[in-house]
């Protein structure tokens, strides 16, 4: 990767034309790495996990797909961080590569990538802390070169892929580098607890404060006005009634999907 500016963060990886999950792969290798940074790519994956259980789907070669390797200190930021600064790294990253991009791009808490609405880029963090093994995988898929009838229809919220938005080609290599070098700066932030310096380059692209939302966690839906994240990360919405609800776990529902 030419344009891969980091100290750690790629510099040691691993291809692999096919696996079934590279953030699997990562969490059950991790004793074979022993600082963070290390990262695994794949053209293709046949169980590539999605949040809450789902499946990542993708066509061989036509995505970025790809987990990093962590391991914070225990002194280190709340760990919900570590999707949202996943998220504005991806974003960042993507804009830079295609300034046609920029204007339009939006980050859906707590880490989908949208352009004009759309998703393009998905991210799970997943960690394992069992005696001394304690570590977390950051895992990215974004969608590059897939056609409208090669994107899983049965999303929550509409998919796209970057060639479908843009004329010009975005290379897997630079996005990969460029998502790397954001990366590996934001954890740095991280790892120094500079939750702030964090948070900012998120909430530059997030929605506009005082949109409506619905939001679905733990099995019921919470309806209310965007708030902000706060400090660790979680989604503040300010229902009706004036009580601010702060979501840890959950996810923002389409706007179709959440009127009963
Ligand atoms: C989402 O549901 O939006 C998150 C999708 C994350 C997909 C990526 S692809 C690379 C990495 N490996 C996986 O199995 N999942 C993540």
């Amino acid at each position: 990767m030419q344009a891969l500016r980091t100290r750690r963060f790629g510099q040691e990886s691993l291809f692999f034309e096919e696996i079934d999950s590279t953030n699997r792969w990562l969490l059950a290798n991790e004793e074979l790495f022993r600082l963070s940074g290390a990262t695994v790519v794949a053209d293709h994956q046949t169980a590539g996990r999605g949040r809450y259980g789902r499946q990542w789907h993708d066509t061989q070669g036509k995505s970025l797909l790809f987990s990093v390797l962590l391991r914070p200190e225990s002194k280190a930021s709340p760990l919900g961080l570590l999707s949202l600064m996943a998220g504005a790294a991806v974003a960042h990253a993507i804009g830079r590569i295609d300034s046609h991009f920029s204007e339009k791009l939006r980050l859906k808490w707590p880490n989908d990538v949208l352009i004009d609405g759309r998703k393009v880029a998905g991210i799970l963090v997943e960690s394992i802390s069992a005696g001394t093994r304690s570590c977390a995988v950051i895992g990215v898929g974004v969608n590059l070169r897939q056609s409208e009838d090669e994107l899983p229809k049965a999303t929550r919220w509409p998919a796209s892929s970057l060639q479908m938005l843009s004329a010009n080609p975005v290379s897997r290599e630079d996005l990969a580098a460029e998502i790397l070098n954001d990366l590996e700066a934001a954890y740095d932030l991280f790892q120094e607890g500079r939750t702030v310096e964090l948070i900012d380059p998120w909430a530059s692209l997030s929605l506009p404060l005082g949109t409506e939302l619905a939001a679905e966690s733990g099995g019921s839906v919470i309806k209310g006005i965007y708030a902000g994240v706060g400090t660790e990360g979680q989604l503040l919405l300010k229902g009706t009634d004036g009580t601010l609800h702060g979501i840890h776990s959950g996810e923002i529902l389409w706007k179709d999907t959440c009127d009963e």
